[in-house]
C-alpha cells in the first residue's frame, strides 16, 4: 500500500479530546471489567474459576481451536453452519478487514463500497496500488437505504472483485433489508463479485423488523461471503483485540490464513481465554442484553431531543448498531458545516461529536474524494455511553443551539445535498 490517507475518525479524536467533559466520540461501550465479567454471569463461581485459572495459563501462541469455536457458537445461529474450521482469529475487526482487502485485491480489481463508510473500509482499497473504487450510497432521505439498480450500475463486467459492506451500519445505525441482502447477493452471483462484510456491530438491533442475521445465512448458495467482526462492540471487550474471518470459501481461506501471519499475527494467549468466558453460555446473554439496554435508553433520550429541536435537527431513527447519525440545520436546506460545528460545540460546551463529511466521507480531494460533501451537516452520536453523560450532554448542546449556534458556518450550498 502507499499514500494511505489519514483516519481522521483517529486524527479528530486525538486531536479534540482534551478537555472533553461529554464525550460521544465513540462506538464501543463502556468496557466491561474481569469483576463485572463475574456480576454479569449466571454462574459466578464458575466465571470465578475459570478467570483464576489464567494465573496458570501457559503464555505460548495459543492454537485458537478453543476461542474459534466459542465464534462459530456464540457469533452465529445453526442456519449459518459455521464451524470451528471456517473461523481465522485476528487482532480485531482492524485485523480482518486488512487481511481480506489485501488478500483479494489485485492490481486491475475494482471494487464498491457502501458509503458512507467507516474509514478503514474506504482507505485500504483506495490505497492498493491499481485498484479503482467506487460508492454505493445510502440515501438519508430514504432511511439510509441505497438503490439496488444504482449498484448494478456500478459493476464493471470482469473487473468488479468485491463489494464491501457494514452491516449494522456505522455511522447511520441502518441495516438492510431481507429485500436488500437478497438482491444484494444475486447481483453479486451474477456477476461474481466477493460480498466483504463487516458485521462488527452484530447483534446490536433495536427493532424486532430488522433482519438480524449474518451474510453467511447466504453462503451455502454462494461462498465468496466472508465476514468480519470483533468483541469490541456488542460485547464491551475492545481492549482485548479478539477479531474475526469468517468464510466458507476454503482457498480464500487459506489465503487469509497466510496474510494474517504476514499482517497481524494471532490474538494473545491471555485475550482468547477471557474471551472464551465472555462468550459462553454464562456470560454473553447478560453482557449482551447491558449494551442493548443502554443504547435503547440512549435512543430515546435522543429521540426526545430531536423531535424537541425540529427543525434544526433531523435523523432517521437507528435501528442496530452503536451509533446515531444525526444532522444539524441552519433552515431545512442548509445544512451546518459539521466541521464547524463540532469544533464550536467542543470549545465552548466541551461535548465531543464526530463530524461526519470529515471522518464517513469520501476523503479529500488529493485523494479522488469530494470531502464528504453529500453528508454535510451530520455527526455521529454514539449510543451505548453513558445515560447520564447522554442526559448532560444533550443540555449542553440545548444551551448551544440557543446560544452560538448562529456563529456556526452554514456547509457550502451544493444542489446534491440532502433533505431529510
Ligand atoms: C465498522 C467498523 N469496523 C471495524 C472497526 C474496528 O474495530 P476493532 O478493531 O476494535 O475490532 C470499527 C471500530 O469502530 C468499526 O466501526
Amino acid at each position: 500500500m502507499h499514500n494511505i490517507e489519514t483516519f481522521e475518525l483517529i486524527k479528530w479524536v486525538n486531536d479534540h479530546f482534551p478537555n472533553t467533559l461529554y464525550s460521544f466520540f465513540g462506538s464501543a461501550p463502556v468496557a466491561l471489567t474481569l469483576e463485572s465479567l463475574v456480576s454479569l454471569s449466571t454462574d459466578p463461581e464458575t466465571t470465578t474459576r475459570n478467570l483464576e485459572s489464567l494465573n496458570s495459563l501457559s503464555l505460548e501462541l495459543p492454537t485458537s481451536f478453543i476461542i474459534r469455536k466459542s465464534i462459530a457458537t456464540a457469533i452465529f445461529s445453526d442456519t449459518d453452519g459455521v464451524t470451528t474450521e471456517h473461523v481465522l482469529t485476528t487482532a480485531g475487526s482492524t485485523g480482518g478487514n486488512a487481511v481480506v482487502m489485501q488478500s483479494l485485491l489485485q492490481p486491475g480489481d475494482h471494487v464498491i463500497v457502501q458509503y458512507p463508510t467507516f474509514g478503514q473500509l474506504l482507505a485500504i482499497p483506495k490505497a492498493l496500488p491499481g485498484v479503482n473504487v467506487s460508492l454505493w450510497k445510502m440515501d438519508p432521505t430514504k432511511g439510509w437505504d441505497a438503490d439496488i439498480n444504482e449498484l448494478e450500475a456500478l459493476v464493471q463486467k470482469g473487473k468488479t472483485k468485491l463489494l464491501v459492506l457494514n452491516n449494522p451500519h456505522n455511522p447511520t445505525g441502518s441495516s438492510l433489508t431481507g429485500k436488500r441482502r437478497r438482491q444484494i447477493v444475486d447481483i453479486a452471483k451474477k456477476y461474481n463479485i466477493w460480498l466483504h462484510v463487516d458485521e462488527i456491530f452484530r447483534p446490536l438491533f433495536y427493532d424486532s423488523e430488522v433482519d438480524s442475521s449474518s451474510f453467511l445465512e447466504f453462503s451455502d448458495e454462494y461462498p465468496q461471503i466472508v465476514v468480519t467482526g470483533s468483541l469490541s462492540k456488542a460485547w464491551a471487550l475492545a481492549g482485548l483485540r479478539v477479531g474475526w474471518v469468517v468464510t466458507k470459501e476454503r482457498r480464500a481461506l487459506r489465503a487469509f490464513h497466510n496474510m494474517a501471519k504476514y499482517l497481524s499475527g494471532e490474538c494473545g494467549a491471555l485475550d482468547e481465554a477471557i474471551a472464551v468466558e465472555a462468550l459462553s453460555s454464562r456470560c454473553r446473554g447478560n453482557i449482551l442484553q447491558r449494551q442493548l439496554h443502554q443504547a435503547q435508553t440512549n435512543i430515546s433520550i435522543l429521540e426526545k431531543f430531536v423531535q424537541r429541536n425540529v427543525p434544526k435537527v433531523a435523523w432517521t431513527k437507528p435501528t442496530s448498531g452503536a451509533t446515531a447519525f444525526v444532522q444539524f440545520r441552519k433552515d431545512v436546506d442548509r445544512p451546518v458545516d459539521d466541521i464547524d460545528f463540532c469544533e464550536k460545540l467542543k470549545a465552548v460546551k466541551g461535548v465531543l461529536l464526530v463530524p461526519g463529511s470529515l471522518c464517513f466521507g469520501d476523503g479529500s480531494k488529493e485523494t479522488g474524494g469530494q470531502a464528504g460533501q453529500d453528508i454535510k451537516g451530520f455527526v455521529r452520536w454514539h449510543l451505548t455511553g453513558s445515560t447520564e453523560v447522554m442526559e448532560k450532554g444533550i443540555t449542553e448542546i440545548e444551551a448551544f443551539l440557543n446560544d452560538g449556534f448562529d456563529r456556526v458556518k452554514a456547509a457550502p450550498q451544493l444542489p446534491h445535498v440532502s433533505r431529510l
